[in-house]
């Protein structure tokens, strides 16, 4: 049966990075003759500007008819001075919530090639492989009420929920020890139960969850210490899981040690293994249109794509390959050029980074 990905460029350098997405599908498709679709849709600023609403119906109705979806970026300083409920950002977070996409996991890897270029000492982080799992529908990010008012006195309130239901704690916790259980066995929750009532609930939900996932140990850990745990010692993890908030800020801590958040794909995903990947980066509106952006997250978020929703293993790792290939050949872009004297021919632009890892996908055998 014919799949479809929806292509949700998005802004700023997103379009760059989805078309090398796109031109890779249609390598695949040449190289292997499955049979799929292509289609596209605007989210984001993009979609502001173009249909006046961040995650426009056409958007929703594309998104239903797709088997998955890769999204580039979304957010841009043209969009800034729109209030909160009309910002780009709020389409993200609508598609997360339309679809139900709870489940995030953002695969944490260093590759040997650019420890040079991590934020830490090598011995930190070479071989470093951690996943986190971060709950992606629920939290302060969707929690109610929220606002800012103004108070009697004149001053104005601003104010967000803090809340989890049992089940969405539940769903994310099950995933996370499944997580656990095909990797290191080693689960590690992030919560402020010292301060905060509903990450209390947190932690009792996920040593209540343990006891199903015997084979897997849990520990818990505040997340002021998980932050600084993640900087002094980031080998003691094997699988985060967390709330949408500390999840947020956590999984860009845990990017600056892999030496370029151009580097880190992810995948959002329902019950139903419906999903959204996008690379971790955002719209780095600095870069847009340069062609200078590392496609390497938006092709492993690829990867993801085809091994989480097309089910097509042989397809994921070639691609994942690829991208290790091209890596030990010495091509490089700006971001994760981490000597400086890198040979010219070996420090490529955008769309040559997207073709020399098409190239190198294509000699797997
Ligand atoms: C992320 C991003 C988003 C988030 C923004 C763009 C809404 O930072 O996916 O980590 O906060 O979830
Ligand atoms: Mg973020």
């Amino acid at each position: 049966m014919q799949k479809t990905i929806l292509l949700l460029p998005g802004d700023g350098i997103g379009p760059e990075v989805v078309r090398q997405a796109e031109k890779f599908i249609r390598a695949i498709c040449r190289k292997t003759g499955i049979n799929l679709r292509i289609s596209h849709a605007d989210i984001g600023g993009i979609a502001i500007d173009r249909h006046q609403n961040p995650f426009p119906q056409v958007t929703k109705d594309l998104a239903e008819q797709a088997d998955a979806l890769l999204l580039g970026a979304v957010g841009g300083n043209k969009w800034d001075h729109l209030p909160a409920t009309q910002r780009p950002e709020k389409g993200l977070l609508g598609i997360r919530k339309h679809f139900d996409l709870f489940a995030n996991l953002r695969p944490i890897l260093v590759y040997k090639e650019l420890v040079a270029g991590s934020s830490l000492k090598s011995h930190l982080v070479e071989n470093l492989d951690l996943l986190i799992v971060r709950e992606l529908t629920s939290g302060i990010y969707f929690g109610q009420p929220r606002g800012i008012k103004t108070l009697k006195d004149g001053q104005r309130y601003g104010y967000n929920t803090y809340g989890y239901q049992e089940h969405e704690i539940k769903r994310i916790a099950h995933i996370a020890f499944q997580a656990a259980q095909l990797r290191q066995k080693k689960l590690c929750s992030v919560d402020k139960a010292n301060v905060l009532e509903a990450t209390r609930l947190w932690r009792d939900v996920l040593t209540e969850v343990s006891r199903d996932y015997p084979d897997v140990s849990l520990v818990h850990m505040y997340v002021d210490n998980a932050a600084m745990q993640l900087v002094v010692q980031p080998k003691q993890f094997d699988v985060i899981v967390t709330g949408n908030m500390f999840g947020d800020i956590l999984s860009d801590c845990a990017a600056s040690l892999t030496g370029s958040i151009g580097m880190l794909p992810s995948a959002s995903m329902n019950a139903a293994n419906f999903g959204l990947y996008e690379p971790i980066h955002g719209s780095a509106p600095d870069i847009a249109g340069k062609d200078i952006a590392n496609p390497m997250a938006t092709l492993l978020s690829l990867a993801m794509l085809f091994r989480f929703s097309l089910n097509q293993q042989t397809i994921a790792t070639d691609i994942e390959q690829a991208v290790v290939h091209t890596l030990a050949a010495g091509y490089r872009t700006r971001d994760i050029a981490v000597t400086e004297h890198i040979a010219p021919d070996l420090l490529l632009g955008t769309q040559a980074m997207g073709d020399q890892i098409i190239e190198a996908y294509l000699a797997i055998a």
